[in-house]
């Protein structure tokens, strides 16, 4: 189905392939990537690219664009296929995922951040389970965290089932803050990411999925409150340790 390579433009030959449905551009995105959904027969697939290798207004030039894609389908293949990594193949600067229906939680994005806060406390919570599951394969993997928030979620309201993705600028070990204020949202972001040096880790990686369920869960379960607390001042001392704390609390 998808071969190997291919010579001409992405959007060209997705079309020869089946019927693009959907773009992401410039007009959505400021990653300068450009991705598409294709259908071919039944079966609909979430093509990314590092878009226009001309197009250098995006923080990254195509070559690190392209690195990150790389980087992403490292991260996919090193976790048993779950519900977040489809990453299939990649042929130039090309990454196949399975298609995932949902609405993006990002909060700037529309009504469905709000709709999903104000769900069912345990809906949220299976949610959850699914985002902290992900991360303990990637963890146990050796991959940190890096720009996670709320808009690499996409939430399908009629299944509940969660889909993790863009996980691009997630590193594969323990590293230094090169940046100061590194890639990321300010309400998901631990400390160290906004310190030039600080060493980023599987804590920084506890912490921001800590962040997260702050965000959305709107009152927490007292017990889980507490983990949450915890894990945003005095910290865990990895992603291992507040997800242990995590399950425990949540099965009080
Ligand atoms: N597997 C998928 N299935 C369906 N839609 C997806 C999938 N992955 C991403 N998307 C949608 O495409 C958009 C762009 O993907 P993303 O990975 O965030 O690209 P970028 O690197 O440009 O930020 C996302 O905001 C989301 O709406
Ligand atoms: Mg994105």
């Amino acid at each position: 189905m998808f071969p190997g390579e291919i010579d001409v433009q992405p959007s060209t030959y997705l079309d020869r392939l089946g019927t693009i449905f959907a773009r992401f551009g410039a007009d959505t995105q400021d990653s300068g990537n450009v991705s598409y959904g294709v259908q071919t027969g039944a079966t609909r697939y979430f093509v990314k690219t590092a878009g226009d290798p001309a197009n250098t207004e995006p923080y990254l030039d195509f070559d690190g664009r392209v690195a990150l894609l790389r980087n992403a389908v490292a991260l996919a293949e090193s976790v048993s296929p779950g519900p977040a990594c489809g990453g299939r193949v990649i042929w130039g600067p090309l990454v196949v995922y399975d298609w995932r229906d949902g609405e993006l939680l990002h909060l700037n994005s529309g009504s469905a951040h709000e709709r999903f806060r104000a769900l069912p406390v345990e809906e949220i919570l299976a949610a959850l389970d699914t985002l902290y599951d992900l991360h303990a394969d990637l963890d146990a993997a050796g991959w940190v965290e890096g720009d996670f928030y709320d808009g690499a979620m996409l939430y399908d309201f009629p299944t509940r089932r969660l889909t993790v993705m863009d996980l691009d600028t997630y590193r594969r070990g323990p590293h230094r803050n090169d940046m100061g204020r590194m890639f990321g949202s300010r309400r998901f972001m631990a400390p160290e990411q906004l310190s030039l040096g600080a060493p980023i880790d599987t804590r920084t990686t506890a912490y921001v999925m800590a962040r997260t369920a702050v965000v959305l869960l709107s009152e927490p379960p007292p017990a889980l409150c507490a983990v949450l607390q915890e894990a945003t001042t005095t910290r865990f001392p990895s992603y291992a340790a507040f997800h242990r704390a995590w399950l425990s609390a949540r099965a009080r």
